[in-house]
Order: C-alpha cells, then sequence, then structure tokens
C-alpha cells in the first residue's frame, strides 16, 4: 500500500469501492453546481427545486423551493428495500446488559410514534425541542421524530452541566425538553434527571419527556413531567412527513463561542441530507453488508451527521455504544469491534492514542479481520498514532481516510477517498469534490505548497454548510465572512498544501482549543472562572498533551482571596465543571500575582502560551509588566 510516504488503497478495496477514478474530481470541478444537483436528484423530494444554488453573500440557498422530508429517505425509502434489516444496533455500557437492535421497520415505527405524541403535546413545525439524551436508542427516535414533523431538534451533550443546558434551551426557547433519569458511565449512574430539573429552571420549558434509562430514584414533577412510554402509549404507528422546504430549519446545534456564549449553528434540510448521503457513501464506502461504527457522542455534529442521519440515508447498519471505550477494560472497544464484526471504524485521534498508550499489546491479540477501513475526525493526526492505527487496528490491510470538517459544515469537506487515495500520514487530503477550498495569507493570495495559511471555502461552498448562527446575525458576518469578505467563508484553521495539493491541517488560529477532538473557547472557560467572585482576571491557553491533542491551563489572579491555594484552585475547578461540564476541566491551574499585558492593558496569552512551548517569548519591553512574566515562569516551574 505504500509508495514513498503515500499509500494508496488495495486492490480488493478497490475493486468494491464506489469511487476509484480520480476523474470525479475534475467532473465536480467543471460544474460544482451541477455535481450536486445530480447528486440531490438521488434523494426523494415531494416537489422539485427551481434553483440550484442562489448567493446573496454571505447568505446563500442550495435547492431553493425544493421540498423535502429528511425522514422519508432515511426511513421509508429503505422499508422497501431493507426493512427487515437492522438500522440500528445498540450496545449498552453494562456488559451483562443485552444489546438491542432495530430493524429499519422498528426504527420507522418508533420513530413514527414518537412523533405522533409530540404533535399530540403541541409541537408544530418550526418549534424547537431540546434533547438531553445519552446513547441510547431513543436519542436517535428523538430527533428522527422531530425531523418528521418539522420541529427543530436542538441537542445538548448529556455530559454538558445544567447550566449549559439552560443557555442553550434559553436561546432556542424550547418549550419541550427530552432526556432520561439516567444512564451508566463507567458503572456508575449518572443522574441525568436531576441536571434536567436544575437546566430547565428560567427557561420556557413546559415539559419534560423522560426515558426510563437506568431506573434511579428522580425527583418529579407531575404537571410538567412525562414518561416516554406514557406519550407513545396508543400513538399510531405511521405519521405523515412534514413537508419541508430545502431551507427550512433541521436543527440547531450549539457550538463553543469566545464571549461565552454558545452560537448555534442552524442546519437545513435539503442541502444538509444531500451532503450527509453522499459524503458517508463515498467516504466511508458504505455498502450493503457494513457495519458502521463512529465512537462520536451523538451531541456533536459527528454524531448527527454520521451516527444518525448519513448512514440511514445509506441504508446502513450502525452501532451506537452507551459508555467509555476503555470500561470495564481498557479494550473494551476491541472487543465490541470483534462482537459485531466492525467494517468501517471512525473515531478520534485522542482515542487513538489512549488505545495505543494502554493497550499497546492487547491490540495485537485481536485480529480485527472484520474491519476494512478506519476514519479519524476532530483534531490533527500526527503521523505515529497514524502509522499506529494502520498497522495495529488496520493490520496494514485497511485504508485511512482522516475527514476535516466542523460543527458548521455539516459534514466532510476534505478527505481522501478510500478507493482513490493517496493516504498521507498527517494530511487529511483533498476537498471533497465539488467542495471549493483555498489556502490564502493574510492579504488574500494563495500561499504556495509548503506555506501555511488560513484554510478558507470557496462559493459555492457546499449544501451541507450552516446558514447562520441562531438569532445572531452580527456574529455570522463577524465571525466567518469579515477577514476575506462575504464571498470567502473563513474557516479560523491554519493549513498548508503540499506538490500534490494534498491539505494538512495546522490548528485553529481563533481562541479554539481542541481538548479531546472537543471544541472548548478560552473565552468560554474564562467567563466561567471569573464568575468565582475572588478571581480578579484570569487566563486560559491551550498546552500540548500526549494523549489528548490539547489541554486547557488556567492562569488565576486572586487579588482578594484568603483561602489556601490548594482551595481556590479546586473551587475554579468546581466553577467549570459546574458552567460547561466535566470536559472542559483545565489541566492545571496557577495562580499568580500578575498576569503579563500590553500598555492598553490586554493580557497576552500568546506569551503564557510560549512559555509551555519553548518558543521565544519575544520583545518584552512593550509589556506594560515585564516582571510579571518572571513571576509566572517561577509558578509554573520554569
Ligand atoms: C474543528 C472543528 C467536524 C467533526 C468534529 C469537530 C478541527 C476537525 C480535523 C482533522 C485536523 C480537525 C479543526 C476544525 N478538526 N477535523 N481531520 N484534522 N483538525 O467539529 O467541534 O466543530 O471542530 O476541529 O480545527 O476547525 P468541531
Amino acid at each position: 500500500m505504500k509508495k514513498g510516504d503515500l499509500y494508496f488503497p488495495g486492490k480488493e478495496f478497490k475493486k468494491r469501492a464506489w469511487l476509484k477514478d480520480k476523474s470525479i474530481y475534475k467532473k465536480a470541478e467543471k460544474n460544482p453546481v451541477k455535481f450536486w444537483e445530480e447528486l440531490a436528484k438521488e434523494l426523494k423530494w415531494s416537489k422539485k427545486w427551481t434553483e440550484v444554488f442562489s448567493h446573496k453573500p454571505p447568505y446563500f440557498e442550495w435547492f431553493k423551493n425544493g421540498k423535502i422530508n429528511i425522514t422519508e429517505n432515511a426511513l421509508d425509502e429503505n422499508l422497501k428495500k431493507r426493512g427487515e434489516k437492522p438500522a440500528l444496533i445498540w450496545e449498552p455500557e453494562l456488559t451483562e446488559e443485552k444489546a438491542k437492535i432495530l430493524t429499519y421497520k422498528e426504527l420507522s415505527k418508533e420513530v413514527n410514534k414518537f412523533a405522533n405524541a409530540l404533535k399530540k403535546l403541541g409541537v408544530k413545525k418550526g418549534n424547537r425541542v431540546g434533547i438531553y439524551l445519552p446513547m441510547i436508542p431513543e436519542v436517535i427516535i428523538a430527533m428522527l421524530a422531530c425531523a418528521r414533523i418539522g420541529a427543530v431538534h436542538t441537542l445538548v451533550f448529556s455530559a454538558f452541566s445544567p447550566a449549559a443546558l439552560k443557555i442553550r434551551l434559553q436561546d432556542t426557547e424550547a418549550k419541550i425538553l427530552i432526556t432520561a433519569d439516567g444512564y451508566y458511565r463507567r458503572g456508575k449512574v449518572i443522574n441525568l434527571k436531576e441536571n434536567a430539573d436544575a437546566g430547565i429552571e428560567e427557561t420556557k420549558v413546559e415539559k419534560v419527556i423522560v426515558v426510563k434509562r437506568a431506573k434511579n430514584e428522580i425527583f418529579w414533577e407531575e404537571r410538567r413531567d412525562i414518561w416516554w412510554d406514557e406519550v407513545i402509549e396508543n400513538q399510531p404507528d405511521f405519521c405523515q412527513p412534514e413537508i419541508m422546504d430545502s431551507e427550512d430549519l433541521l436543527f440547531i446545534l450549539y457550538t463553543s463561542g469566545s464571549t461565552g456564549k454558545p452560537k448555534g449553528c442552524e442546519h437545513t434540510c435539503g442541502g444538509y441530507a444531500v451532503q450527509a448521503k453522499f459524503t458517508g457513501k463515498w467516504i466511508f464506502d458504505w455498502k450493503e453488508d457494513d457495519i458502521f461504527w463512529s465512537m462520536a457522542d451523538i451531541g456533536w455534529i459527528t454524531g448527527h451527521t454520521y451516527n444518525c442521519y448519513s448512514p440511514l440515508l445509506n441504508g446502513v447498519t450502525f452501532l451506537i455504544f452507551e459508555g467509555a471505550p476503555d470500561w470495564p477494560t481498557p479494550h473494551r472497544w476491541a472487543e465490541i469491534i470483534e462482537k459485531y464484526g466492525v467494517t468501517v471504524f471512525y473515531t478520534a485521534p485522542t482515542a487513538i492514542r489512549m488505545f495505543e498508550k494502554y493497550n499497546g499489546k492487547i491490540s495485537e491479540s485481536y485480529k480485527f479481520e472484520t474491519l476494512r477501513l478506519l476514519g479519524s475526525v476532530g483534531e490533527p493526526f500526527d503521523e505515529a498514532a497514524w502509522q499506529w492505527y494502520f498497522e495495529k487496528i488496520g493490520k496494514k490491510r485497511c485504508p485511512i481516510v482522516d475527514t476535516w470538517w466542523q460543527t458548521e459544515t455539516g459534514g466532510i469537506l476534505i478527505t481522501s477517498l478510500p478507493g482513490i487515495g493517496p493516504f498521507k500520514p498527517s494530511f487529511t487530503g483533498l476537498a471533497f469534490p465539488g467542495v471549493k477550498v483555498d489556502i490564502l495569507d493574510d492579504r488574500g493570495k494563495s500561499v504556495r505548497a509548503g506555506k501555511e495559511g488560513n484554510l478558507v471555502l470557496l462559493p459555492p461552498f457546499a449544501p451541507g454548510l450552516f446558514r447562520g448562527i441562531y438569532k445572531n446575525p452580527q456574529k455570522y458576518l463577524e465571525t466567518y465572512w469579515t477577514q476575506y469578505g462575504e464571498k470567502i467563508y473563513f474557516t479560523s484553521d491554519a493549513a498548508l498544501h503540499d506538490k500534490n495539493g494534498l491539505i494538512r491541517i495546522v490548528g485553529r488560529v481563533d481562541d479554539v482549543i481542541k481538548v479531546a477532538g472537543h471544541r472548548i473557547t478560552t473565552g468560554e472557560l474564562e467567563s466561567a472562572i471569573s464568575l468565582h467572585e475572588d478571581i480578579t482576571e484570569c487566563a486560559v491557553i491551550g498546552k500540548k498533551d500526549e494523549i489528548k491533542g490539547e489541554v486547557p491551563v488556567a492562569f488565576i489572579v486572586s487579588k482578594k482571596t484568603k483561602k489556601p491555594v490548594e482551595q481556590i484552585k479546586k473551587e475554579v475547578i468546581e466553577e467549570i465543571r459546574k458552567e460547561i461540564g466535566p470536559i472542559a476541566l483545565p489541566k492545571e491551574v496557577y495562580l499568580v500575582e500578575d498576569l503579563p499585558k500590553t500598555r492598553s492593558g490586554k493580557i497576552m496569552r500568546r506569551i503564557l502560551k510560549r512559555l509551555f512551548t519553548g518558543e521565544d517569548l519575544g520583545d518584552l519591553s512593550t509589556l506594560s509588566n515585564p516582571q510579571s512574566v518572571e513571576e509566572v515562569k517561577k509558578v509554573i516551574g520554569l
């Protein structure tokens, strides 16, 4: 498979692949709008569009005036051909508990029943519905039921805190929240309902639908709470799909925003469906007999697109797992692959590095004979982890697709196609056919090979790219359409390309840090920390981490506190747990006298960052308090 540092798909793989000829790129490039239109025709629409792509910068539309319901494509269309085929396999965390398998017919029935239940509760097209559920089949059913009736789902990652839930519910003004009593995490029951109860305070939520999952004891508000099983009781198992405009909202998914307020990314029905379908089909090369497992939680965009919509749009069997991949033993993930005969596996470099660290040997005792393709997403994929994944998991047989995309893009935009290649460690590949990208310098000129610049998307973008930030057009304009004008989408990622045009993602150029593939802004962490009354100033930076890629490190200034240092550090960590959740906890908290600042009072995070990388600190004489740097150095032990 190897050729220089480039790898190519094996003969067997190529033979069966959907795409094996690179002429697809040329064909798409000639007329990307027409290219996407041809793909769109393969979905079922109740009315055809009148215009394929229309552009009023910074806004654009796809398949204008087309009418579609994504669930008709994801469910009903499959019933004819593969009603008895498993759609969804659910693996619970507890090994003694039985897995659940839902065929297309069964899944469809559950979705229709729940859709009718939502209707009965008064949910109408366009209403927002909050979903705060763990990885259980009901989460998929709930999303699809919303889509069935044209309600806009907003998922909130189940490990997010009540405060994080609240801010999202307030922004969307959801009147219904779907949650569960609890779920299992590393053998312990997490009382999710308790978080939900706290999260809905000061929101417009009127009804809470509760899935009975862990059977833990929960608080119950008679007038407000209602069991899932009761709402679906006696509901008919068919619900007429709501006819949606291509540009109607399908869902809102929040992503970390700099000022502490998350941004609600708006995704629409038609374009998203087309991109979700074909990126999955071609990048994961799905065939009728594949079993796909993506490890991402449904609360992230990867979960939305590739643990729900995309496999269903392609009639594929996919697996969702409730627990942690390293519990109860470090090789749980490997057992799941073997147990179900997973053929295509999708995860993040952090997980791969963790597997390597904790079970380097174990992976050798698994043959992984069913695997034929591996994927990666969410953060830069370093060469060492790539090689380990390739040799120990893929046994040098499976192509690796490293996929670049964002919550905003809705689907994968840059990758190598598995039947074509080439695969190059630490490079993600080429723009997906029909997608135009470039790497620009600060003046807007394309950079030459090997030189870093800003990754941008050019019109016609891709049909699944988000359409706006919910209730915040200003932020949409500022964040994405200002650096290079209103016709060029700014990704906030630095990238470079090699002489073959293969793209390497270098990392974020804004204040986003990718912790274990999760997106957190330092601003969001800083606002959480600032809520602590003893903290007068703080700064958060990302520091390189062997496993997680990056981890947050917090510097705090507390002029008045009388508490012991360890106490205040603990409280800061608690503050973040309370405001955001456990994924964002800083690895270290340093209490310092002062933070390096410019004369105008701006905190120089760059200097703090460089203290860890060992890079040159630059000219410190421009600081208003250069002596602070020495103090910080001492505190961090330099
Ligand atoms: C950011 C988006 C989209 C799925 C999960 C992340 C980084 C994403 C890669 C990759 C290097 C990557 C970028 C991007 N990123 N994929 N293959 N190689 N970096 O979605 O949470 O919205 O984060 O993740 O920095 O901008 P997200």
